[in-house]
């Protein structure tokens, strides 16, 4: 029996994490054990718990009641709790997901003490260490035993950064393997799509037609706290839904809620919250989010895990930051950089509505990614 050790504590490494889960349940319960620990980096009902009901995530053994708080204070209070669970657990391996706080702690504590880290969605680079997480993703891939890269591009950083792509086992943090896996996230997708069509009341709800509305996402901490940005976002997204008559759906991050009406002109804030065709929901569950993604005309977004999902649905999306680590959406042409600039989305949002056929081509794997991660796991580490 392996005994692994999973991080999760932001919402998307609980999604993620979820693939895993299942397929250990699924297939694996009998050689893998696995111990989850929720650093509690996101704490609302609707950004962890919801989560766990719906996609079935086994309760985690460890809350380690992290909360919110400066970069420097939260890391450090995770790394110290997530020894103290090491060190009392002996796990074979930490699992962590992505680029949040709660996976670079899990992997500074687990490698300062030798246990082998996994990473999973390892390589991924925006090039922009003004984001924390390009700090976070680069710390974690560089004291990682084996690291599963979601696209080929992942693997290219990796290789650039010295990474050898056919080195032999035994692996360990001066000798660790690259895989080219497929996109856990893409497993989640496929396996929740027709779940979600069947169960969820989201557009109904909301007076949503397919294919009528545009679904926007934006929590991403230089669009939420720097004012110019976040009027530009939504000086366009007003436009936008004026002018094409168009409604759109913005289930909206605490994170930015909480800054809106102290970021926003009071001019736009109210031209938002008074809105006919613009409406904010807070977060939605992962099954609403599937339903709104399936159906929406275009998706409009910061954040990492909801481009993918939108070009997974075959949807054109507008990427609201500089520059993205997802570089094949932007090479297919399904989806467009605009950064925080006001004509940029317009143009962006024009095109679209224009664009004939869009290509979304298959690069994310076969839906199968957890297994593959499982057997890898079984194979390598003792
Ligand atoms: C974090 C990740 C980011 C990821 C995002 C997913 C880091 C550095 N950032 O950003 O990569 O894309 O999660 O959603 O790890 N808050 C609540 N309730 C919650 C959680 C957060 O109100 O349950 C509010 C708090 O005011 C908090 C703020 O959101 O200060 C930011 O939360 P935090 O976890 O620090 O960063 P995110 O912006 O969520
Ligand atoms: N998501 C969700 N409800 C929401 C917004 C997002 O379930 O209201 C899901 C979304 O479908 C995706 C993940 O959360 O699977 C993305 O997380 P987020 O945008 O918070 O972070 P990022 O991917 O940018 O790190």
């Amino acid at each position: 029996m392996v005994k692994i050790l999973t991080i999760i504590g932001a919402r998307p490494q609980i999604i993620k994490a979820a693939a895993l889960s299942r397929a250990i349940k699924n297939k694996y319960s009998k050689k893998i054990k696995e111990v989850i620990v929720h650093t509690g980096q996101h704490y609302d009902e609707n950004m962890s718990q919801v989560f766990f009901d719906e996609l079935d995530i086994p309760h985690p053994d460890y809350n380690l009641n992290a909360g919110s708080g400066m970069h420097g204070k939260q890391t450090a209070f995770m790394i110290e709790s997530i020894e103290e669970v090491l060190l009392k657990e002996k796990p074979n391996c930490i699992v962590v997901y992505g680029d949040t706080n709660s996976t670079l702690a899990g992997a500074i504590a687990a490698s300062k003490i030798h246990v082998p880290v996994i990473h999973v969605e390892a390589g991924l680079r925006s090039f922009n260490k003004s984001m924390p997480e390009e700090i976070n993703r680069i710390m974690c891939d560089h004291v990682s035993t084996l690291l599963f890269s979601p696209t080929k591009a992942g693997v290219g950083n990796l290789v650039k950064e010295g990474f050898e792509k056919n080195n032999k086992g035994p692996y360990s943090i001066d000798n660790p393997k690259v895989y080219h896996c497929g996109d856990v996230m893409y497993d989640n997708s496929l396996y929740f799509s027709s779940i979600a069509d069947k169960t969820s009341s989201v557009l109904k709800e909301n007076g949503l037609e397919d294919g009528r509305y545009i679904l926007a996402t934006i929590h991403r901490n230089n669009n939420t706290d720097e004012p110019v940005r976040l009027n530009a976002l939504f000086r366009a997204m007003n436009k936008i839904a004026r002018n094409n008559k168009i409604k759109i759906i913005i289930p909206l991050h605490p994170r930015t809620e909480k800054l809106l009406s102290h970021n926003l002109t009071p001019e736009l804030y109210s031209l938002i919250k008074t809105s006919d065709y613009i409406k904010i929901l807070p977060p939605v569950s992962f099954i609403e989010m599937i339903a709104l993604e399936k159906h929406a005309q275009l998706v409009m977004t910061d954040s990492g895990g909801v481009q993918k999902e939108a070009f997974f649905f075959k949807k054109p999306c507008i990427i609201l930051r500089s520059e993205t680590e997802w570089v094949e959406l932007v090479k297919s042409k399904s989806a467009i950089v605009v950064d925080a600039d006001e004509s940029k989305i317009l143009k962006a949002y024009n095109y679209f509505l224009k664009a004939k056929k869009l290509n979304f081509p298959s690069l994310f794997g076969d839906g199968k990614a957890a297994e593959f991660i499982c057997d890898e796991i079984l194979r390598n580490i003792k």
